[in-house]
């Protein structure tokens, strides 16, 4: 499998991406809405701060991914009605969008309650600006949590349009994002990895 995108096929580093920031956010998220639960004590406080890491580094490879997406061409869209295409570019928008919202609000909330924030205990970073605000970073906590299954409902919608795909129109649009589908420079239905 290539590592850049070809005209077929989404390339290993594109899928590498997708599937690392899809798991992280996913699993980041549930993290989340379990260490809110803890009361305070060493554990909370250790919880608290492996969530900012992890989101600090979905924030990373989201900025690299962004920037790999931008640097080379997609593969070319599968034959599918306009509306589709015009929807699935629109939600595939929606989801850039969201997915770097995620850890943005977190990070500012963080900001705004005062709070110091620790790369894995090893590199300080800065305030996102603004001065502390208790009522402020509760409106962006709230937020962080609205942003979070807005996030979550869309990667429904999205997942089960690419089942559709497979399974009922059985072209190739999951299987050429799939982390170990063969590689084929021209495909366009299930039959061509066969
Ligand atoms: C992939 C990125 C992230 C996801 C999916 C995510 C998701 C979540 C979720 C679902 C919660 C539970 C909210 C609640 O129950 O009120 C939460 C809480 C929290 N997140 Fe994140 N988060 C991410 C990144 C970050 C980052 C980068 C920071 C800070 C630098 C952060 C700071 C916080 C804080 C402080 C809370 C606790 C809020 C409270 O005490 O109610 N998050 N996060
Ligand atoms: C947090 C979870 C997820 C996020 C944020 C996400 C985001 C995205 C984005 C932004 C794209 C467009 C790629 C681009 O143009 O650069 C994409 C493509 C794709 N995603 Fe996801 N995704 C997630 C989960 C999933 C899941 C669970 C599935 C399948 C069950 C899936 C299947 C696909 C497929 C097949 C494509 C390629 C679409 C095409 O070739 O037009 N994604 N995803």
């Amino acid at each position: 499998m290539s590592l850049k995108n070809t005209a077929g096929n989404w390339g290993s580093v594109a899928r590498f991406f997708h599937w690392a920031t899809a798991l992280l956010i996913i699993g980041n998220g549930a993290y989340g809405l379990w260490m809110t639960g803890l009361s305070p004590s060493m554990k909370m406080i250790n919880a608290y701060a492996l969530h900012k890491s992890i989101g600090l580094t979905v924030l990373g490879l989201l900025l690299l991914r962004m920037a790999w997406r931008f640097s080379s061409r997609a593969p070319r869209a599968l034959p599918m009605p306009r509306w589709q295409h015009i929807a699935a570019h629109a939600v595939h928008g929606f989801l850039y969008l969201l997915a770097l919202a995620m850890p943005l609000s977190g990070w500012w909330a963080n900001s705004l309650k005062g709070f110091p924030l620790q790369y894995f205990k090893q590199i300080n970073l800065p305030s996102l600006g603004g001065v502390v605000n208790h009522q402020w970073a509760d409106v962006v906590i709230t937020a962080h949590l609205v942003i979070f299954w807005s996030l979550i409902a869309l990667v429904v919608i999205h997942a089960l349009a690419a089942l559709k795909h497979h399974f009922i129109d059985r072209d190739a649009t999951l299987k050429r994002m799939l982390p170990f589908a063969r590689a084929h420079s021209e495909v366009s239905s299930i039959e061509d990895f066969k």
